[in-house]
């Protein structure tokens, strides 16, 4: 009995629409469940909407209706989205559910029990008007450092400095725009420095050789995190706050995040009593008998990979056997845009185009490292039409459909010259599970596409549609063959293209489903194919025009997702740093002697700079959207010149030159003096 796997992937806020960004999330976690219950595991994937914290309370108002109306029309939005597009999930449940709020109790005394909880008066600002403790974001003033206006209450987005709302001038309520007081209120911490020796042990790769818990460089900056030195996590919010009331402190609330990733844990109990199973065999187990595995983004790593693991340790839950990190999505090279129209909902693309190609899409750029993926609408047309469309899908038209026009429908044996590239085929379909488990669905997707190239070639070779007047018998077998080819390649294409499988087993009439093993047995004798169902079809580049344009009407018709105030919450602060902490950053004058553009690179400038005495650097620098090479030629720059050379796609890179902008094509690079000396410090 293989044991139990439990899956998860990040809890969409219930404020917002689901948008690609989620979807990439949702298609990397839906193929790695799909694989490894082809590979025979079992495999639960749980799921809800996160439907706590002040900005779910300020729409709701904002809106006149309650947050729990707010939070049902969204679970509504979000089912029918997801469901679209094919995610197999097992419950998309909700964390304002009775489960959940069980759970956190449970988990929130257990800690206190244990000593785990600190309690002290927190100075913060408060509306007078609105009544309500502001969180940092809610606040906007004058910023301290600049002087700039309208800037929130953590950081100033012109200079970049970071403070308390209570520096900011003249600040001012968000919402009303009165004068916030400072207001003292009593908070609950977590003091994670409690939790040290566990999360150090638990950031350790495991020793038995399994599974990678998490990624090597996400391990490196979480561990990084625990160097520093762990901070007091505050875990309560003051009334109004829409979320759970913590147990013995009438008026304080959980704060979102707290139970957030509980919510994993509400839906598990829902689904085990809907299910006759028994949630404790996932999370009062140990992880040798129950995995858990969350897919999550880049953003959220310090909630999952710290406040997380020490949460269940403390309590006295199973704790995660991986935490798999994926980096943004971005859309033709940048971060999604509104003006742009590449903010692009899920919605919005199912109104114009089929899931199965951006499913396909994302898993064959999926991989294994937290690189940001991108969707290029070009590359996204050519890769669905010379993948799907002319490799895989025509080699099954092209035999199928031949056998069932020419050939009376009837298969045979495969053909004896096939053998070697069948033998083949089967390797490939046997490195594919592995290949899933290690999430890199990329690398499998491409297995399919050698298989359908070889097997294309095969068949053009062959020419049965020469041979069936010569040679029936034989122009039979070479159409087994292809079909054998067809069957293994829809087994690994199963897991992103659930559809397209069916499909194959429709025509094949298989007995049961596809798996990675009985895809590569050869056909029954005699097998009489039924009709040919179209697999896939070319995908229009002006679809894609299409879905941009009315993502530019759907934003432009909805306003602002963000009227007054922002929808959503943002990770806390990394822990302070200190001014020495600088001193270790060297910044030095590079004068550029070369600029090139870098072919396959659209984003990256290669640059050689001076630096005097210290001599010459080669480093990529991603600023080719906002500077033509020779306009570069000569200009002094600022290098971080000690950044540990890093080997990128297109060679080393050995340093880092400053620069900035809101955006891809808005980037200004840091420029010197003319008269400044190469390779001299700056201060
Ligand atoms: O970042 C977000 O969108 C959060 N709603 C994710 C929560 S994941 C889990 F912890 F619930
Ligand atoms: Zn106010």
């Amino acid at each position: 009995m293989s044991k139990r796997v439990l899956v998860t992937a990040a809890l969409p806020y219930a404020n917002g629409s689901i948008h690609l960004g989620h979807l990439l999330e949702a298609v990397q976690t839906d193929v790695y469940v799909r694989a490894r219950r082809q590979a025979g595991d079992d495999v639960i994937f749980m799921w809800a909407a996160d439907t706590h914290g002040t900005p779910i309370e300020l729409r709701a108002r904002r809106e006149g209706i309650t947050p729990e109306a707010l939070i049902e029309r969204a679970h509504a939005e979000h089912l029918a989205v997801f469901t679209g597009f094919g995610i197999g999930f097992d419950i998309y449940y909700t964390t304002h559910s009775e489960e959940t709020t069980r759970h956190a109790t449970a988990i929130f005394k257990a800690i206190e029990d244990s000593g785990g909880i600190a309690s002290r008066e927190t100075e913060q600002l408060f509306c007078p008007h609105d009544q309500m403790f502001l969180p940092d974001r809610f606040v906007k003033g004058t910023c301290p450092k600049c002087g700039a206006a309208d800037q929130y209450g953590d950081v100033c987005e012109v200079c970049g400095a970071t403070y308390s709302p209570t520096d900011l001038k003249d600040a001012a309520c968000s919402l009303c725009g009165t004068a916030p007081q400072l207001a003292s209120s009593e908070h609950l911490f977590v003091p994670l420095a409690k939790h040290e020796a566990f999360l150090r042990s638990w950031l350790k790769a495991p020793e038995d050789g399994g599974a990678t818990r998490l990624q090597p460089t996400v391990r490196n900056y979480v561990q990084g995190w625990v160097d520093q030195g762990l901070r007091d996590w505050d875990i309560s919010r003051d009334a109004p706050y829409f979320g759970i009331e913590i147990p013995g402190h009438p008026g304080k609330y959980f704060y979102v995040w707290f139970d957030a990733p509980i919510g994993y844990i509400g839906a598990t109990e829902r689904w085990c009593a809907d299910n006759g199973r028994d949630a404790a065999d996932y999370w009062k187990a140990t992880p040798e008998d129950a995995e858990i595995v969350h897919v999550i983004g880049k953003d959220i790593v310090y909630f999952h990979c710290l406040f997380w693991p020490a949460m269940l340790h403390a309590a006295g839950y199973n704790t995660p056997s991986r935490v798999q990190v994926h980096g943004w999505l971005q859309v033709n090279g940048e971060k999604m845009s509104k003006t742009r129209g590449t903010f692009i909902l899920g919605s919005t693309y199912l109104e114009h185009a089929a899931p199965e190609y951006l499913r396909y899409y994302f898993a064959a750029k999926l991989g294994a490292e937290q690189g940001d993926i991108d969707l290029s609408m070009e590359d996204f047309a050519n890769r669905v039409n010379a993948d799907l469309v002319k490799k895989a899908a025509n080699l099954a038209s092209r035999a199928i459909k031949f056998v069932g026009g020419r050939l009376g429908g009837r298969a045979s044996v495969a053909a004896e010259d096939a053998a070697p590239l069948l033998a083949k085929a089967r390797e490939r379909l046997a490195a594919a599970p592995g290949l899933f488990r290690d999430f890199e669905s990329g690398k499998a997707m491409r297995l399919a596409m050698e298989i359908a190239e070889d097997f294309n070639l095969y068949l053009t070779e062959a020419a049965p549609w020469k041979l069936v007047k010569t040679d029936p018998e034989r122009a039979r077998a070479v159409c087994t063959a292809v079909i054998e080819a067809c069957k293994m390649i829809a087994a690994i294409l199963k897991p992103a293209l659930p559809g397209w499988a069916e499909k194959v087993e429709r025509m094949l009439k298989l007995d049961a489903p596809l798996d990675f093993v009985n895809a590569a047995e050869p056909l029954p004798a005699d097998l009489e194919v039924g009709e040919y169902e179209t697999l896939a079809e070319r995908l229009d580049p002006k679809v894609l025009d299409a879905i941009i344009e009315a993502s530019k009407e759907s934003v432009a018709a909805k306003g602002p997702a963000v009227a007054d105030a922002p929808d959503y919450e943002v990770e806390p602060l990394q822990p302070e740093v200190a001014i020495d902490d600088f001193v270790g950053l060297d910044l030095r004058v590079g004068r550029v002697v070369a600029a090139a553009a870098v072919e396959g690179s659209n984003k990256l400038l290669h640059l050689t700079l001076d630096l005097g005495p210290l001599g010459s650097r080669s480093v990529f620098s991603g600023i080719a959207k906002s500077y033509a090479p020779e306009a570069l030629i000569g200009k002094n720059v600022v290098v971080f010149a000690n950044l540990k050379p890093r080997k990128m796609r297109f060679g080393l890179s050995e340093g880092m030159v400053l620069a900035a902008g809101e955006a891809a094509d808005k980037i200004t690079v840091l420029e010197l003096d003319a008269k400044a000396r190469p390779g001299e410090r700056i201060s």
